[in-house]
């Protein structure tokens, strides 16, 4: 053989040809796969977030705490005293609600469940000067005596619950009110407006009476 003749590859050059195109072709098969995974994550959450777009922009959440029949008068506490909340489920048994009392005896209750995302809405006695409704899944505050939307990115306030303070202290729920409805349009929607307590809750949180 002349030195001028092409050489064949020494054995070892051969074996890292070999290897490498091995590896050549597990990148490419592991950048296929990583890319099926990335495309099929992306499909989850868009479906995902689709999903949750219909049901806020069709209203389910909105809607949380309005029966579509009329809520029951509901016993919720013997008495409760200012600075103090508490937490109930109203109208249904699996509506999360809660009601409050501030420091001037004002009685308000609300569906305690966040319209953002429908985490829990807690009380806070110690913020503010009256205290506020906190949702701590995304910071949304609620104001406690309107609960209107102070801070955060809650869409609407909290739909209230019509709660009545009988004269022995007891303290019960009669109704509901949407996002944005007073508490006389909630009752008198629900109740009519023959109802005796559809004028008497005109622009009062709380109503101190003999009988719902
Ligand atoms: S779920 Fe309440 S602020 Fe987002």
């Amino acid at each position: 053989m002349s030195v001028t003749d092409p050489q064949p590859p020494a054995p070892d050059a051969a074996r890292t040809d070999a290897a490498r195109e091995a590896l050549h072709d597990r990148i490419a098969a592991d950048s296929l796969t990583t890319r099926r995974d990335y495309l099929r994550i992306v499909a989850t959450v868009s479906g995902g977030l689709a999903v949750g777009g219909v049901a806020v922009a069709s209203g389910i959440l909105q809607r949380h705490g309005d029966p579509d029949g009329l809520p029951a008068i509901k016993k919720i506490a013997d008495r409760i005293e200012p600075g103090e909340s508490l937490a109930f489920r109203y109208p249904g048994d699996e509506d999360r609600a809660i009601a409050v009392r501030m420091d001037d005896g004002t009685l308000a209750g609300y569906s305690a469940v966040c319209t953002h995302l429908a985490c829990a809405v807690l009380w806070r006695r110690d913020r503010g000067s009256e205290g506020e409704l906190y949702c701590p899944c995304h910071e949304g505050v609620f104001d406690a005596r309107t609960g209107e939307v102070t801070a955060g990115p809650p869409p609407r306030g909290l739909p209230k619950v019509i709660l009545i303070e009988q004269v022995d202290g007891s303290v019960w729920a009669i109704g509901t009110a949407r996002s944005g409805e007073s508490l006389q349009e909630g009752y008198c929607r629900q109740r009519g407006e023959g109802s005796p307590l559809c004028t008497r809750l005109e622009g009062g949180a709380t109503e101190r009476s003999e009988g719902a």
